[in-house]
């Protein structure tokens, strides 16, 4: 698949057949293959203003296990899309780039992950939605950022629980529920560019901007900040705050839909390690509205899982659904 200049977009769009005003053939496949385009807040913009639905982890999964359409395309990394065939496999299920990934979901591979798993026979398995299906069909709850504190709370105190892949994650839900977890020590890679100085120094100079945190930060960093949430939460929060300006450390791509929001409010996204763009995931950033129409056209890629795991995965999806 070609990378697309935005410069050059006509001439590279006229070379594949892609027509110039996107947005309206985009609409028009959703209807002709009755789709629903779901899109998560690290899309580029282009693609959450075509989306007929945007949200977090928990809200595409709640979305995309209630939804009537045929066709699901989603908008988002692999371990998302995973997601929705488990909870809709006999539906076709489009991801426009199969290559996006998650440095956190490939941060817990399935085999070492059971040879833990396998040395912990008195623990249960509480995985963040960010892992692989093999990963969810080794788990016995699925939890995601927004709702991880909920559910652990929801388990009986007296039992032992392994909390995977994200230590992060981990650490703030042992903080807000004082619980101990034994913890896979993976991480985001997005997540954990954030600089701590940085971020200090930019409050210095925004000392009126409240600061607001994804829990898959590190904990030096979640320390300087106001509010810790998910995307949607962060979203919700600079919405209800009467603050007027934040710094925003999560991925940037959040920032559209805040801005969208509250135009008058100023959102500052966090400073990374380096003068670098990664403070946007490489991962979600593969797809583009072009490889979306293209999905959508040609009907592929599409995700597949063999029976059984998906069988294994939807399990402890559905108790989270059911949990939160
Ligand atoms: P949420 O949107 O559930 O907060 O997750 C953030 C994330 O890292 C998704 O990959
Ligand atoms: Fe994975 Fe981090 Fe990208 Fe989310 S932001 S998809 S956790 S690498």
């Amino acid at each position: 698949m070609p990378v697309f200049v935005t410069a050059n977009r006509s001439a590279t769009q006229a070379d594949l057949g892609i027509p110039q005003d996107l947005f309206a053939a985009i609409e028009r496949l959703k209807r002709d293959l009755n789709a629903i385009v779901l899109a998560h807040y690290y899309q580029e913009a282009d693609i959450q203003d075509v989306a007929d639905y945007i949200g977090d982890s928990l809200g595409l999964s709640q979305k995309a296990a209630e939804t009537d359409a045929e066709v699901i395309v989603f908008a988002g990394v692999h371990f998302m899309a995973e997601t929705a065939k488990i909870l809709n496999p006999d539906k076709l299920v489009l991801l426009p780039d199969l290559a996006a990934g998650c440095s956190l979901a490939d941060s817990c591979p399935p085999e070492a992950f059971a040879t833990f798993k396998a040395q912990h026979p008195d623990h249960i398995v509480v995985s963040y939605i960010n892992c692989t299906a093999e990963i969810k069909a080794m788990s016995d709850i699925i939890c995601t950022s927004s709702n991880a504190v909920k559910l652990v709370n929801q388990i009986p105190t007296m039992q032992p629980i392994i909390f995977a892949p994200d230590r992060n994650l981990g650490r703030y839900v042992m903080q807000q529920t004082g619980r101990e977890l034994l913890l896979w020590d993976g991480s985001c890679m997005v997540h954990e560019t954030f600089s701590e100085r940085k971020l200090v120094e930019l409050k210095v100079a925004h000392p009126q901007a409240e600061i607001i945190a994804h829990p898959e930060c590190e904990p030096p960093v979640l320390a300087h900040a106001d509010f810790i949430g998910s995307t949607t939460a962060l979203l919700n929060y600079s919405q209800r705050s009467p603050s007027q300006a934040f710094i925003v450390v999560t991925e940037a791509g959040i920032i559209h839909q805040m801005e969208k929001a509250v135009p008058g409010k100023q959102f500052i996204p966090a400073p990374p390690m380096n003068q670098c763009a990664c403070n946007e995931c490489p991962h979600m950033r593969l797809n583009t509205l072009e490889k979306l129409y293209l999905a959508m056209k040609h009907q592929s890629p599409e995700i597949t899982l063999p029976e059984a795991i998906q069988k294994a995965a939807l399990k402890p999806i559905q108790r989270m659904l059911a949990m939160s």
